[in-house]
């Protein structure tokens, strides 16, 4: 069976062509980075009007790259939501249009499904159940995964998500966008414990051992597994206005490396609370900030730390891609009815 997949959530216009659900014919990205990177972040009308443009080049070089034409597609996955309104849009009425004309089935797949999945394009892939932590621009969630259909939502951001938090501080420290490579490039040199800013534990009445603030002696409120940025991202600034005010010079690398180690600890903390807490032995990371070196070198010591079997697709497999929708089309399609030209696009995720 050949899917094609297709995926414009949010500044990548995606496209890939998948064997089953196990091999890659191709996977094609398009990123909107030199679009987006004068004004600090994305521009979500700027976004859609290019996956306009992008969207046919795209799927097409999918296809000549896998060597099929569209007869040979068994069926069309395409991200639904959560995302940009607009840019969904493209990508959806595309691929339904597509599927209108030439009678190929479409599956509308929730983009979170892609990223809980995508681990399954690697050779090595975990058992089930595992908890997954994805950590994208959009989103900070942790899951327990069953099956590749059966996911239940565990905690997520109250405000920002874990990109969001380095793409905003990597823009008031001037750094360009998309902050979280360029944040992390810069922590490389710098001291992780310089500067002692925030984590947000949000309550919780369980020690973590291996994170390294310190923490109130008394819990007032059951353990949380949500995440909230908002407060670190104000720490900084807080800092950096200090600093300005004394006159003194900006420590670039060891702000960034400790803001970064303060995102990593509260990350990785709580990933580790709900395996331990669900009785789970497997981890798994995804999206886009798992390709953050530090978080994957600290995810993978406390796992290791606690017996845990730890999983991460390569870098390419984390940021958004087409092949992550196709597999998880693949898999819901074995469940479920193609999907009605009714349907539309949803920028929450549903699951
Ligand atoms: O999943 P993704 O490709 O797209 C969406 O969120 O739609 O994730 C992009 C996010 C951006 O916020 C980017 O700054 C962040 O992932 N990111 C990183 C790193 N690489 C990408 N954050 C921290 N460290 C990185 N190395």
């Amino acid at each position: 069976m050949l899917t094609l997949g297709i995926e414009t959530s949010c500044d990548d216009t995606a496209a890939a062509v998948l064997r089953n659900s196990d091999i890659l014919l191709s996977s094609v990205v398009s990123s909107q980075d030199q679009i987006h990177t004068r004004f600090g972040g994305v521009v979500p009308e700027l976004a859609s009007r290019q996956h306009l443009e992008s969207i046919v080049p795209i799927v097409t070089e999918a296809l000549d790259r896998a060597d099929v034409t569209l007869q040979d597609i068994d069926l069309i996955a395409v991200t639904q939501g959560p995302g940009l309104i607009g840019s969904l849009l493209v990508g959806f009425s595309y691929a339904k249009a597509l599927s209108y004309v030439t009678r190929i089935p479409f599956i509308g797949v929730d983009h979170m499904a892609g990223h809980l999945l995508a681990v399954f394009l690697e050779e090595d892939k975990p058992d089930f159940p595992y908890i997954a932590l994805i950590v994208s621009g959009g989103t900070s969630s942790i899951y327990l995964a069953r099956s590749h259909i059966s996911f239940s939502l565990l905690g997520r951001t109250r405000d920002d998500a874990a990109g969001e938090a380095f793409d905003k501080v990597a823009k008031l420290l001037g750094l360009p966008y998309p902050g979280g490579p360029r944040v992390s490039a810069e922590a490389i040199a710098g001291n992780r414990s310089a500067i002692k800013f925030p984590r947000a534990w949000l309550g919780r009445s369980l020690s973590f051992p291996g994170a390294s603030d310190t923490r109130p002696s008394l819990a007032v409120e059951e353990e949380s597994l949500d995440f909230s940025f908002s407060g670190l991202k104000t720490a900084v600034l807080n800092h950096c206005n200090q600093a300005k005010q004394m006159d003194i010079p900006l420590q670039l690398a060891d702000i960034c490396a400790s803001f970064q180690e303060a995102v990593v600890d509260v990350l990785v903390e709580k990933t580790l609370l709900a395996a331990r807490s669900h009785n789970v032995q497997t981890v798994v990371l995804g999206g886009g900030v798992s390709a953050n070196l530090r978080l994957r070198e600290a995810m993978s010591s406390r796992c290791q730390q606690e017996g845990k079997a730890f999983f991460v697709p390569r870098p390419s497999f984390c940021t958004d891609n087409g092949a992550m929708i196709a597999l998880a089309g693949f898999y819901y399609s074995r469940d479920s009815t193609p999907a009605s030209y009714e349907q539309d696009v949803y920028s929450r995720s549903q699951l």
